[in-house]
């Protein structure tokens, strides 16, 4: 599906942590700057691409469309509730069959996590928007990537052939940031 362009989104801790020891976001990751970035460019996508655990819940957040994997089906169906949201188990069906059936075939898609979610497109990110809290940490968190903590995030999206751009600053009394890894013509 060339005519979409993929795009991941995360903000990890300088441990590379997604969530915490009981799978949830700790409050610690949440800074406005980063929500605004994030809620921005979720507007501006066309499809949103996530576990079952890891809606991004703002307000509008009922109006997009999206694809959530789950194991709960055996292929593709219909949300039953949120008319606007496609189920897809992986195993059963492919990525493409569940775009066809969320009405998108072109534009953007954000995949915004869990960890084995963004580990599934890692060779396919167009660019990935890698947030850090550098002064967070998360002693037994979930690692946001396959291979993390082993490796940084960083280190993860250089291996698949992402490269670092330029550092945009989303709250500078915390020094959180944020980075596009593009892919490397
Ligand atoms: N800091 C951040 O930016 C950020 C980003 C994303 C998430 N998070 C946090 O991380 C936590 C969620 O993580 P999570 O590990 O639970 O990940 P998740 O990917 O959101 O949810 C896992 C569930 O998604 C489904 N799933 C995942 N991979 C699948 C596959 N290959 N095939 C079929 N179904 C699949 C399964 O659902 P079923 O059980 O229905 O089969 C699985 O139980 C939440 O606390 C969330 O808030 C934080």
């Amino acid at each position: 599906m060339a005519a979409l362009r993929i795009e991941g989104y995360v903000i990890v801790s300088a441990d590379g942590m997604l969530a915490d020891a009981r799978n949830a976001m700790p409050d610690e990751l949440k800074f406005e700057g980063d929500k605004a970035f994030f809620t921005a460019a979720l507007d501006r996508a066309d499809l949103i691409l996530h576990g079952r655990n890891s809606y991004e819940d703002q307000p509008n957040s009922p109006q997009r469309k999206r694809v959530i994997l789950t194991r709960k089906i055996e292929a593709i169906a219909p949300d039953p509730a949120n008319p606007k949201s496609t189920l897809w188990n992986p195993a059963g069906a492919s990525f493409e069959a569940a775009c066809r059936h969320a009405g998108v075939d072109a534009g953007t898609l954000a995949v915004i996590g869990g960890p084995g979610v963004f580990g599934m497109f890692m060779d396919r990110y167009d660019v990935f928007w890698l947030s850090v809290a550098p002064h967070v940490r998360v002693p037994g968190g979930e690692p946001c990537f396959p291979g993390v903590p082993a490796r940084s995030p960083q280190d993860v999206l250089a291996s698949h052939g992402l490269r670092a751009g330029e550092v945009r600053l989303l709250d500078a009394a915390h020094d959180v940031t944020v980075t596009p890894w593009r892919r490397s013509p």
